[in-house]
């Protein structure tokens, strides 16, 4: 299979790197904060803002994980939500969901204007289309619903798109931006007077004492009053929200459109087999229009090349656009629709955690930020108890009920893959399980026929690793963790390797 765009997200593509340093030595701060992702650089801003000290810690680098890999679509128009949304929660919760992602980006158009960011924001209107009956009946659903809750949506007949729809949500007034150009601005606001940025620096756990102690893979110690903690899914098991989730990836490619051709707002397509589109202005004065879609469960398909292709292949049938980049990402799904954000346990006073936001991070980045760091400061906040991390959580949904049960098929079921493979079967360019003296290990073999043999057991919970074939990882199927051929790990939650194989 012969993929034409590039493996590199456009918006780390068309950005600097960062070099922040590595943590060292022992620094006490007043709030640590856990990934350098949106929702960590803008709670440390906040925080920052209101006379706090922080740490910003990364294991990688600032923006480098699944905020630098979205589409970066600022909306309270979550494809279709509010329907759902008042089914399972109610009217009232419905109407602060809304309420609270639209106060979100308000906020984060604030910040850049205040700190004269340029990062390509700009206001536009956001759409979900459906190309059949089945979907316009759930669109015309939505915008009753939405309107009944006050959220100023429209139902619209037709969009500016290159194919036939059978009609369309749109809410006005929504945003799109180039989120690591942000995210880098405002972690160059963070350093002095007593607070740092660290990078390539990874946390294994959190003491939650008085002062809570952050500890990093090197040893060396944050001690804070507070912890907050935004590593996509938090890296400590305690609060249980690798079972509160699930781990869903999603596959983008982009290439230059001409000006005129390009659609001038932002579009989702009804259901699991969607599209969404949007564009962005380039610094060479084009524009990069780019295309989503193809979501899976992490871990449940190995042929992800194909799934790049089926983009490509509509970006280039329905655009006429020159695919030049592909990259993926993934997201915690919440099993209530609502994403966690509060305290990691009822036991827990000063760590926090934000997480589930459901393939809709951005305005719940700043969501989080604008909710945890008014719980830091004691201040009273609107949306606190819709979001808090400690709900009751819905076990019991149809859901989450199919969604655990296939971790603990994968947990046991993946241990009888390979069972009579040897690592003379891996092919090059080929990714396979095998069983080795009674190991289960992850075989790959590069395009020099260099073996590469790791365990295939993921260090966070004991689940076996399938192959990503697109992004030549190990994925683990269970809760999204992801480990390089050599076992480094590329996406939490596991803070370990995975451990080192010889096939001798
Ligand atoms: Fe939880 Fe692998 S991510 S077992």
């Amino acid at each position: 299979m012969v993929l034409t765009g590039r493996p590199i997200s456009y918006w780390i593509d068309s950005t600097l790197p960062s070099s922040y340093p590595t943590l060292s030595t022992d620094i006490a701060v007043d709030v640590a904060v856990v990934g350098g992702g949106l929702a960590g650089v803008v709670t440390a801003k906040l925080l920052k803002q209101a006379g706090k000290t922080v740490a910003l810690i990364e294991a990688d680098r600032i923006g480098c994980g699944v905020s630098g890999h979205t589409t970066a679509k600022l909306s309270a128009l979550h494809q279709l939500i509010y329907a759902d949304l008042v089914d399972e929660h109610g009217q009232e919760k419905a109407r602060l969901y809304g309420e609270s992602n639209r106060a979100a980006i308000a906020r984060l158009a604030d910040l850049i204007a205040t700190e004269a960011i340029d990062c390509n924001f700009e206001r536009k209107a956001n759409y979900t289309f459906a190309t059949d009956e089945d979907g316009l009946a759930k669109v015309k659903a939505e915008v009753e619903v939405s309107q009944a809750l006050g959220l100023p949506t429209r139902f619209v007949e037709s969009v500016d798109l290159p194919f036939a729809i059978t009609g369309a949500i749109m809410m006005p007034d929504e945003a799109q931006f180039h989120p690591r150009k942000f995210m880098l601005a405002i972690a160059a606001t963070l350093p002095g007077d007593g607070s740092h940025v660290f990078e390539q620096t990874r946390v294994t756990t959190v003491d939650d004492e008085s002062p809570c102690r952050v500890i990093t893979e090197g040893g060396a110690t944050v001690t804070a009053q507070d912890v907050v903690i935004t590593t996509n899914l938090p890296i400590l098991d305690i609060g249980l929200y690798f079972a509160k989730t699930y781990p869903q990836r999603s596959y983008i490619v982009g290439g230059r459109i001409e000006a005129t051709q390009a659609p001038q707002a932002m579009y989702i397509g009804v259901g699991q087999n969607y599209r969404s589109i949007r564009t962005a202005p380039t610094d060479d004065g084009s524009t990069m229009l780019m295309v989503g879609g193809e979501g899976h469960k992490v871990g449940s398909d190995e042929a992800t090349d194909e799934r790049f292709q089926r983009l490509e292949n509509y970006l280039q049938s329905t655009f006429g656009v020159t695919p030049e980049y592909r990259w993926s990402t993934q997201d915690m799904v919440s099993f209530d629709k609502l994403p966690y954000i509060g305290t990691l346990t009822p036991a827990h006073r000063h760590t926090y955690v934000a997480t589930g936001f459901s393939l809709w991070g951005m305005a719940k980045s700043v969501l989080s930020a604008m909710v945890l760091s008014d719980r830091i400061l004691g201040l009273e906040n609107p949306w606190a108890d819709l979001y808090e991390a400690t709900r009751p959580t819905p076990f019991v949904t149809t859901t989450s009920i199919q969604k655990n049960l296939e971790v603990g098929t994968r947990w046991v079921g993946d241990r009888f893959k390979g069972l009579f493979d040897s690592t003379d079967s891996v092919a090059p360019g080929e990714g396979k399980l095998v069983t080795h003296k009674g190991s289960k290990i992850a075989a790959y073999r590069d395009e020099h026929n260099q073996l590469h043999t790791v365990s295939a057991v993921c260090p966070h919970l004991g689940c076996i690793v399938a192959w990503n074939e697109a992004e030549t990882s190990w994925d683990c199927p269970c809760h999204g963790s992801r480990f390089s051929t050599e076992g480094k790990i590329l996406h939490g939650p596991a803070v370990k390797p995975l451990d080192a194989k010889v096939c001798d």
